[in-house]
């Protein structure tokens, strides 16, 4: 594996090396503003293969094309079908957090697809990612570069200890900025389904295509059944858990959430050696100082998205075997933080 550290547009040279890499079937960890992706052709059968043997991440699980402008959309998916709604937030959301469920094109491969008719595209608004797709020239298939199951990678030095002997190459260009995986939606009977919530919100959508025309999965916070049918393949698989036991909790009132956390410690504290809280930074003060971890401000959600997959890769690394997670509003990007944060505890959830 080689590193490369990517500061400024100095370093352009060295992406370009990268899309060398990707044309001849290599595989290569990039930033993206969501989460690092791990990447490859997407029209190269062998290499697509790669991605789901470094992830180890089950077959049916589809996989996110990403496009660096309009003119490849037409080799990944039948553009003649987009409809005016899906061409709307296209033009509203790219480059950007945001990839749409579209009829896929045959150059696709079923690999990629899982066997779908439709692929997932996007366009991201990352000056790296954007870099290597358009010198490649080829549309690249990335999922998050992590072990399945795992937090999503948003630093290299996660992933380097995860899948880093696995790749080709890792472009390092710091912390991405908004910390969770892109908002995930589909047309469906001419309305748009969420089938996974981001940065892009549902009152985002709402704005561009009219309330009343936007809805959210219902399985988005609910546990899902193997034999389950649902219009996502992801919302079946264990996903972002730590190793140890997390229990999140939740109120609209904070001095509840805040009381519940600590009657769930003093019940637990005979069976667990030792309970960890994760919340917000101001909430420090009601708690034991040493088992404490924040994950930003209360006051600022996006800054809790942007911590949230390392503060869950942490919990493994300290000598703890409970953790008691806090909530958020589900408004905004809440939403997505709060269905990360809700798989994450396997939908061990209390709410008062
Ligand atoms: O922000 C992101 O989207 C990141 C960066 C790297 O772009 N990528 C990412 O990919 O999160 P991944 O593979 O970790 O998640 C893709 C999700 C999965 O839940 C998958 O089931 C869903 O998108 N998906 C992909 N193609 C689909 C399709 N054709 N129909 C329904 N769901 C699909
Ligand atoms: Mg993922």
């Amino acid at each position: 594996m080689k590193l490369i550290k990517y500061n400024n547009i100095n370093d352009d040279e060295k992406v370009i090396e990268c899309c060398e890499c990707i044309k001849n079937g290599g595989v290569v960890i990039f930033p993206t503003e969501t989460v690092y992706g791990i990447g490859v052709n997407a029209l190269d059968e062998k290499a697509v293969k790669k991605i789901f043997l470094v992830k180890g991440r089950p077959s049916d699980n589809p996989l996110i094309v990403h496009i660096s402008n309009y003119d490849m959309l037409g080799q990944v998916c039948d553009i003649d079908k987009i409809s005016i709604i899906e061409r709307k937030l296209m033009d509203s959301f790219w480059p950007g957090p945001f990839t749409i469920i579209l009829p896929k094109k045959d150059t696709i491969s079923d690999l990629v697809t899982a066997g779908l008719d439709t692929v997932g595209v996007r366009m991201p608004n990352n000056h790296v990612a954007l870099k290597l797709v358009e010198n490649a020239g080829v549309p690249i298939a990335a999922p998050s570069a992590n072990i399945s199951g795992k937090p999503s990678g948003t630093t290299v030095e996660d992933i380097i200890d995860e899948i880093g002997d696995k790749v080709d190459y890792i472009i390092d260009a710091g912390m991405c900025d908004i910390g969770i995986e892109s908002t995930v939606v589909k047309l469906i009977d001419n309305k748009i389904k969420i089938l996974r919530p981001g940065k892009i919100s549902k009152e985002d959508i709402e704005n561009v295509i009219g309330e009343g025309n936007v809805f959210l999965d219902k399985k988005l916070f609910e546990s899902v059944k193997k034999e389950e049918k649902v219009e996502s393949p992801g919302m079946k698989h264990r996903h972002y858990a730590p190793n140890i036991k997390c229990i999140l909790v939740y109120s609209n009132d904070e001095d509840k959430q805040i009381e519940e956390i600590n009657k769930i410690i003093v019940d637990n504290v005979e069976k667990y050696n030792n309970i960890l809280v994760l919340g917000f930074k101001e909430h420090k003060k009601y708690f034991d100082e040493s088992m404490f971890i924040d994950f930003g401000s209360k006051y600022d959600l996006s800054e809790i998205s942007k911590n949230i997959f390392t503060a869950l890769r942490r919990l493994d690394k300290l000598d703890c075997d409970l953790c008691i997670i806090e909530g958020v509003d589900k408004k905004g990007i809440g939403t997505g933080i709060m269905n990360r944060l809700i798989r994450a505890c396997e939908y061990n959830y209390v709410e008062v």
